[in-house]
């Protein structure tokens, strides 16, 4: 087994049969890497969660890298191309759009605003228009366009799973990678870390944010969303 790449809370290694395998870490990371913890149990939880995300989507007709999760912490997944972009569909205001356009906090984004961000750490992941994603080779105009498509469609499947646990998906982020015959897919992970999510009714958050603003504890935080999504699935 080789490991292919390691980022801030997964590890991806290719396996005999050319497939992918992921392993959820048990690390933590908010702002660029400034604040870091281990915590047993996340990549557990991560990782349940994103695979019941992933077989949710698969259902409602939105196909993805994951194939099946092998373990408590193991997902295996298609290998993919990462397109270095991380797609942000917002559908109420909050986190970085709230200071750079001066927004009021879950001020609601109708129709949901999409936005794409260079992944790309030392920079610190800028804001991209679709004249830099053209200028930098990222990705050509048609394919910009079926992205901020899929994204969209992700958004109403995400948006409607959430519903169903008494939940408000704020926002979240995602990313695509392209196979071998250059068709463009889901990739990465669906989870608490990479989605603002809140209660409807008391507002509490399901989400990261506990995390960045040091709120609560992020296992029970993850826990308490994982229990609401068990009784779904
Ligand atoms: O920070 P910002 O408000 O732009 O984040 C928007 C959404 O994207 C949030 O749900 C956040 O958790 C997610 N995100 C992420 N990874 C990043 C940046 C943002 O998952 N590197």
């Amino acid at each position: 087994m080789m490991l292919v790449y390691e980022g801030k809370a997964k590890r991806v290694y290719r396996t005999e049969d050319a497939a992918y395998r992921i392993e959820y870490k048990d690390e933590v990371t908010a702002g660029n890497g400034e604040k870091h913890d281990y915590m047993t149990g996340k990549g557990r939880l991560n990782n349940l969660i994103s695979s019941g995300i992933f077989e949710y989507m698969k259902k409602h007709g939105i196909d993805s890298h994951y194939i099946e999760r092998i373990s408590e912490t193991e997902q295996l997944v298609k290998p993919l191309d990462i397109i270095p972009l991380e797609v942000v569909v917002r559908n109420y205001a909050a986190g970085s759009i709230v200071k750079r356009l001066g927004l009021k906090t879950h001020q609601v984004m109708s129709p949901p605003l999409v936005e794409f961000f260079y992944k790309e750490d030392a920079l610190g992941d800028p804001l991209l228009t679709d004249d830099h994603i053209a200028m930098l080779n990222l990705a050509s105009v048609a394919e910009v366009a079926h992205l901020k498509e899929q994204a969209l469609k992700i958004n109403e499947v995400l948006k409607e799973m959430m519903e169903e646990m008494g939940l408000s998906l704020i926002d979240f982020k995602i990313e695509f990678g392209k196979d071998r015959d250059g068709v463009i897919m889901l990739a990465d992970e669906i989870s608490p870390d990479t989605c603002r999510i809140v209660d409807m009714e008391s507002k509490e958050n399901f989400d990261k944010d506990v995390y960045r603003n040091s709120t609560g504890s992020l296992i029970d935080t993850y826990s308490a969303f994982y229990k609401k999504m068990e009784a779904l699935i």
